[in-house]
């Protein structure tokens, strides 16, 4: 689907570190009138809208979507505030755009997916690697009938130390920074049917997964790498000797039978190449912005907060089975939306 033509208004809450090294950079990128900006420290609203083009700024998020009335709303604030300021837009008919974590717990993302039913508004979440140029490969490939059923996916995904501090969930390895990973398998194997998780206290952990499909996968994440060189890789194998290997969310090998078919391998020392669109934070906005400019039906969007529904479920399993030591199924979500908004 094309950029959109049309401009939309955008007003954005949340000015810390993410929102200003990753999110904001997207709108100049994408037809997009920022006319509002948002922090609770009027500073940093303050500074954004200066340096990213920003109409007028605000510390009280109400307050700016009362007198800006903008088409969408983009939050980068944490998994609470997300759950409270999607409440609060979509109250007022505005659409929004959360980062990741939707929302701290499933149940949570659940009430906010049927408040975007009932206010037919989108909400979706910020999950880029649903939005890379690589995934976007990968699906096709997945989709071709030679590849067939999806039997096995092996994710490997280390970072450096995370503290998790009780009560603060930035600090959360699994939940903060897994979540990724974990909406992804949901991603490319579908709904997961048992999950069988195993730890070493609360920076390594070893997961088995039953999908609904009948597929296999495990799941390895530990914070005892390096931030300086963390590990991201994901296979998935078809049916028919088929192998996709990706690395990093942006480098990508197909294999049939061994030889190299396809492939995605992006030159970052060229002009050319641009490392906000291979990791997927463009392609996020822009189906925000699409889909606000009217060219984009809610469905079509990957990263619905229905979706979060189910890897947030996910996540709850797996912390079920370490506290059970047994295997678990995720919590299932009625769907929450009519289709074809
Ligand atoms: N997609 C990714 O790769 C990625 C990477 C890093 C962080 N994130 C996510 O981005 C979000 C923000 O992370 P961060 O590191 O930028 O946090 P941060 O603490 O640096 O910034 C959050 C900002 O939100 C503001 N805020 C909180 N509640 C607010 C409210 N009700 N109204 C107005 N402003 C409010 C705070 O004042 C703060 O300035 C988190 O959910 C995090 O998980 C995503």
């Amino acid at each position: 689907m094309s950029t959109a033509a049309k401009e939309v208004r955008i007003a954005a809450v949340g000015c810390g570190r993410h929102a200003t090294s990753r999110v904001f950079p997207c709108f100049a990128k994408l037809p997009v009138r920022l006319v509002g900006v948002c922090d609770l420290d009027p500073a940093l609203a303050a500074a954004n809208a200066r340096r990213f083009a920003g109409e007028s700024s605000f510390s009280d998020a109400a307050t700016m979507l009362d007198q800006v009335r903008p088409d969408g709303l983009v939050v980068c604030a944490g998994p609470e505030a997300h759950v409270a300021l999607a409440l609060l837009a979509l109250q007022r008919g505005i659409a929004v755009y959360t980062e990741k974590p939707a929302a701290p717990s499933a149940a949570d993302a659940w009430k906010v997916a049927q408040a975007a039913r009932a206010a037919g508004k989108l909400v979706m979440t910020g999950f880029k690697y649903r939005y890379g140029r690589a995934m976007d490969k990968v699906k096709a490939i997945m989709a071709t009938p030679a590849f067939g059923k999806v039997v096995a996916i092996n994710v490997l995904r280390c970072s450096g130390w995370m503290d998790n501090l009780p009560g603060q969930s930035r600090s959360q390895f699994l939940l903060d920074f897994c979540c990724h990973p974990i909406d992804m398998v949901c991603y490319v194997g579908g709904e997961v049917d048992e999950v069988y998780a195993i730890a070493h206290g609360q920076d390594s952990y070893a997961i088995t997964l039953r999908f609904a499909s009948g597929a296999v996968g495990t799941m390895m994440f530990s914070s005892r790498a390096s931030w300086a060189r963390p590990v991201d890789r994901t296979e998935i194998l078809g049916e028919r000797g088929h192998v996709i290997t990706i690395d990093d969310q942006i480098f990508m090998r197909y294999h049939v039978d061994g030889a190299q078919k396809d492939g995605h391998d992006p030159k970052f020392c060229t002009a050319g190449s641009d490392s906000m669109e291979e990791t997927g934070f463009i392609g996020e906005m822009r189906a925000f912005v699409e889909h606000l400019a009217g060219t984009r039906t809610i469905d079509s969007v990957p990263s619905r907060v229905d979706e979060s529904v189910k890897s947030l479920a996910l996540y709850e399993a797996i912390l079920a089975s370490l506290a059970s030591g047994k295997p678990e199924r995720p919590a299932r979500f009625a769907a929450s939306r009519s289709s074809g908004a």
